[in-house]
């Protein structure tokens, strides 16, 4: 038994180590943002944007149209149906639209299919809950929602860059085949913030962005400029875990989520405010974009 367990110890440093190099030396495929993507994803900083011109945006991406029509028409949005993209756009709203824009931005464009397709599923799903919460925090406290919602959204992108990574290590060393899945997902905690802001870093991703991933699992001690984003963020994340959508069981608030609430004011009323919606639309928002 000592011995299997020395082997396992063994194991994992190595792929560890292995890892570690292939981070060090930025030996990863960077994955493209599209595009249209980036055009969009312009368009929807500019809070001056209008419905028009994000309009004319998706109207060049027959996929990303299709995505706004297949959400107009879903129970996020009640009514009638919608057959075209104006009356889809009407009904979705100017700021829903955003949120769309941002999610088909970044999700599927950072990992190819490979082994661990289901994770990359939940982490999909985690980070729409956490999108929705921090739009939840923003709304308590009055703040403007987009900024909250994309970091959210993207603060965790390097989970699926280095789980890819690490699918790709075990094609290539058949040792590392070996590695159990909880051994690969303790890996991926492990670099995904280093790696997210490092490929943030070569998206040019703005820097509140590029501070969020890179730094999101220090929140408490980040002093720059996004601070009051990061703590919104460490506070998303302590919500969908509450909620056990975080990939385990449902778990109370750290001192740390205690304390980045109070920091941010939102109180117990805010939060039973605040997780509903995550509750009941997490789900079907992550699934719009199948
Ligand atoms: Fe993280």
């Amino acid at each position: 038994m000592a011995v299997a367990v020395h082997v396992g110890n063994r194991l994992e440093d190595e792929l560890t180590a292995a890892l570690s190099r292939a981070v060090a030396e930025e030996r990863f495929e960077p994955p493209q943002l599209p595009h249209v993507a980036m055009e969009v994803l312009k368009v929807a900083q500019n809070a001056e944007a209008s419905l028009r011109q994000i309009g004319a945006v998706l109207a060049k991406d027959q996929l990303l149209a299709a995505r706004v029509l297949k959400a107009a028409n879903s129970a996020i949005y009640p009514g009638p149906p919608v057959p075209h993209l104006t009356g889809a756009m009407m009904r979705i709203g100017l700021s829903g639209l955003k949120q769309l824009v941002y999610m088909y931005a970044f999700q599927g464009k950072v990992a190819r299919r490979h082994e661990y397709q289901h994770v990359l599923e939940r982490y999909w799903l985690e980070s729409v809950a956490s999108a929705l919460a921090a739009d939840g925090i923003a709304r308590a406290r009055g703040k403007d929602i987009q900024l909250p919602f994309l970091g959210a959204l993207v603060h965790d992108i390097g989970r699926p860059i280095a789980i890819t990574l690490l699918a790709d290590l075990r094609k290539q060393n058949e040792n590392f085949r070996k590695a159990d899945e909880p051994t690969v997902l303790r890996l991926v905690e492990l670099v995904h913030a280093r790696l997210g802001g490092l490929v943030a870093a070569r998206w040019k991703l703005p820097k509140e962005l590029r501070d969020a991933i890179g730094y999101h699992h220090d929140a408490l001690i980040f002093n720059g400029e996004g601070r009051d984003l990061m703590l919104t963020i460490a506070g998303a994340d302590a919500l969908i875990a509450r909620l056990g959508l975080a990939g385990q069981p449902e778990q109370q608030f750290s001192g740390d989520a205690v304390r980045a609430f109070r920091e941010l004011g939102v109180d117990r009323t805010h939060l039973e405010g605040i997780i509903r919606p995550v509750r009941e639309r997490a789900e079907q928002l992550a699934s719009l974009m199948n």
